[in-house]
C-alpha cells in the first residue's frame, strides 16, 4: 500500500453516522457552510464598506475604519541606523532592538515580557508604565541605558492616526480593557510614561497597526508585497492604495506622496449588522462569551482567540440534540474558551493524514467519554469552521487584489500563529483567494514577526522623511 492520501482542501466526512444522525447534524451545522450566492453577497458588501469607509463626505457610516496609516512608502534599501521597537498586541509584548546598515536587517535583539490580565484590564497609565518598566529593564540588561533611541510602537488596536506619530485608541479588541485610554493618543501615553521615569532617553516617534508593521516587513522580504494580514489571536488587514482614493488627510498630502498604506481594521466588518445573514446561533454564543460583546464581528467568525471556543460552542449544542458524546459532558467542556484554536489545527492535521491519533489525545484531554463516531464529527466540526474562515479571509484579499489592479504579482504578507501554525488554512486560502479573483497573480508570505520588525522598518522610513522636510 502506497502512503496515505493527503487530502488538503477537502474535509472530513461523517458519513460513519447513521442516515438520520448525518441528516440532523448536516441540518444543525449548514449555517456554517457559506454558499457562493453568500460568498458573492459577501464580496459586494465588503466593496461598499470599502468605498463608504474611504468617502469621508459619506453619511452612511461604515464598519471598515479605513485607516490612514501615514506610511507613504515602503523600505528602499537606504534605511540606516539602530532602532527600538515596541509591539504590543497579544498577551506577550515584544522589545526589538535592531541595526539597519544600507537597508539591511543586521543585529537584532528581542525579548518577550508576559502582560498579565490585572494590567490587560486595569487603568492605562499602569498599562504604559509597565511597558516603560520593560524598555528600561530591557536596555539595562544589554547596557544601553545611557544611549539615545528612536522608537516605532506597533500597537495592535484600532486607532485614528492623525500622523505617523499620533495614534489616537478607538477601541480596545482581543483580551484588553484599560480604562482612560480609549480617545487618547497611544504615543502620547507611552512617552509620557518615558518621561515620567525621567532614566530614558527614548523618544516615540511611528506608531503603527501590526498589519502595517507586516506589509513593510513583506516588502523588505519580497518587493512585490501590496498587502499586510494579521491571522493570529486577532485578525486585520491593510493594503497600499492611491494616494488621492485616501481623503482622510491631516495637512496638506505631501505632493510627492502617490501611495499610502490603508489599515482596513477588517475585524470589526459586519458591526453594523451587514453580515448577520451569516451568523449562526453558534456565532453569537460565541459573541456573547466574549470580553467585548457585539464588536469585532469578522474577527469572531476567522481569528485564532474565537476559532477554538466556536467548535467548543458547536459540541456543547451537538450533543444537547444527542449526535455527539453519550453521557454528561465534563465540565472542562462547558467553560469557555478551554477547547483551544491550536487544538483545531492539531485535529484539522489528523483530517489531513487520515488520522485519528491528536482527535483521540484532545478528547482526553478535555476528559469526555467519545467513539469512533465522535471522532469523526469533531473532525468535521473543525473543519467547518477552518473552512468558513478561509473562505472569508479570501473573499477580502481577492477583492483587495482586484482593487489594487495590478499586472504583476502581489505578494500578501502573513503574520500571526493561526496562519503559522494551521495545517493547511494556507492551501485552503490560495484555493479560495485564486477562485475569487482567477485572473489575479499573488503569493502568500509568511513574514514572521513582521509586526515587530516592521515597525523598525517605519521608524526609519519616518527618520527619512524627516530629514527630507
Ligand atoms: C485589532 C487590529 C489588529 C488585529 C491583529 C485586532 O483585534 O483591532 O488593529 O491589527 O487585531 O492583531
Amino acid at each position: 500500500m502506497g502512503p496515505a492520501v493527503r487530502n488538503i482542501t477537502s474535509g472530513p466526512s461523517m458519513e460513519i453516522l447513521p442516515e438520520a444522525k448525518l441528516e440532523q447534524a448536516n441540518k444543525l451545522l449548514g449555517g456554517l457552510v457559506l454558499s457562493d450566492e453568500s460568498v458573492r453577497k459577501i464580496r459586494e458588501i465588503f466593496i461598499d464598506e470599502i468605498n463608504t469607509g474611504l468617502d469621508i463626505h459619506s453619511e452612511k457610516k461604515s464598519c471598515l475604519q479605513m485607516a490612514n496609516t501615514y506610511v507613504p512608502q515602503l523600505p528602499d534599501g537606504s534605511e540606516e541606523g539602530e532602532y527600538l521597537a515596541l509591539d504590543l498586541g497579544g498577551t506577550n509584548f515584544r522589545v526589538i532592538l535592531l541595526e539597519l546598515n544600507n537597508g539591511r536587517q543586521t543585529k537584532e535583539i528581542v525579548k518577550f515580557y508576559h502582560i498579565p490580565d490585572s494590567l490587560r484590564l486595569g487603568t492605562g497609565v499602569d498599562l504604559f508604565d509597565y511597558l516603560a518598566e520593560c524598555l528600561h529593564q530591557f536596555l539595562e540588561e544589554h547596557e544601553r541605558l545611557q544611549d539615545k533611541f528612536t522608537v516605532g510602537f506597533t500597537f495592535s488596536f484600532p486607532m485614528y492616526q492623525r500622523s505617523l506619530s499620533c495614534g489616537i485608541l478607538v477601541a480596545w479588541t482581543k483580551s484588553f480593557n484599560c480604562s482612560g485610554t480609549v480617545g487618547e493618543d497611544a504615543v502620547q501615553l507611552l512617552n509620557n510614561a518615558i518621561k515620567k521615569r525621567g532614566d530614558l532617553n527614548l523618544e516615540v516617534t511611528a506608531i503603527l497597526n501590526d498589519t502595517t508593521g507586516t506589509l513593510v516587513q513583506g516588502a523588505y522580504l519580497d518587493k512585490s508585497t501590496g498587502i499586510g494580514l494579521i491571522l493570529g489571536t486577532g485578525s486585520n488587514a491593510c493594503y497600499i492604495e492611491k494616494a488621492d482614493k485616501v481623503l482622510s488627510w491631516e495637512g496638506e498630502r505631501p505632493a510627492d506622496v502617490s501611495e499610502v498604506i490603508i489599515d482596513l481594521e477588517s475585524g470589526a466588518f459586519g458591526d453594523n449588522g451587514v453580515l448577520d445573514f451569516i451568523k449562526t446561533e453558534f456565532d453569537i454564543q460565541v459573541d456573547n462569551n466574549s470580553l467585548l460583546v457585539n464588536s469585532f464581528t469578522f474577527e469572531k467568525y476567522i481569528a485564532g482567540k474565537y476559532l477554538g471556543e466556536l467548535v467548543r460552542v458547536i459540541l456543547v449544542r451537538l450533543h444537547e440534540e444527542k449526535l455527539l458524546f453519550t453521557g454528561e459532558l465534563p465540565p472542562k467542556l462547558l467553560t469557555k474558551n478551554t477547547f483551544t484554536t491550536r487544538y483545531v489545527s492539531f485535529i484539522e492535521e489528523d483530517s489531513i493524514n487520515n488520522k485519528t491519533e491528536n482527535t483521540k489525545a484532545i478528547l482526553e484531554e478535555m476528559e469526555v467519554d467519545f467513539d469512533l463516531e465522535d471522532v469523526a464529527v469533531v473532525k468535521h466540526v473543525c473543519f467547518l469552521a477552518t473552512n468558513r474562515a478561509a473562505k472569508l479571509v479570501s473573499i477580502c484579499l481577492a477583492y483587495l487584489l482586484e482593487r489594487m489592479d495590478r499586472d504583476n504579482l502581489v505578494t500578501i504578507a502573513v503574520d500571526g500563529s493561526l496562519f503559522q501554525f494551521h495545517p493547511r488554512l494556507r492551501s485552503l486560502m490560495e484555493t479560495y483567494i485564486h477562485s475569487y479573483a482567477p485572473k489575479r497573480k499573488f503569493a502568500l508570505m509568511m513574514a514572521e514577526d513582521g509586526s515587530g520588525k516592521g515597525a523598525v522598518m517605519v521608524t526609519a522610513i519616518a527618520s527619512k522623511l524627516k530629514q527630507k522636510k
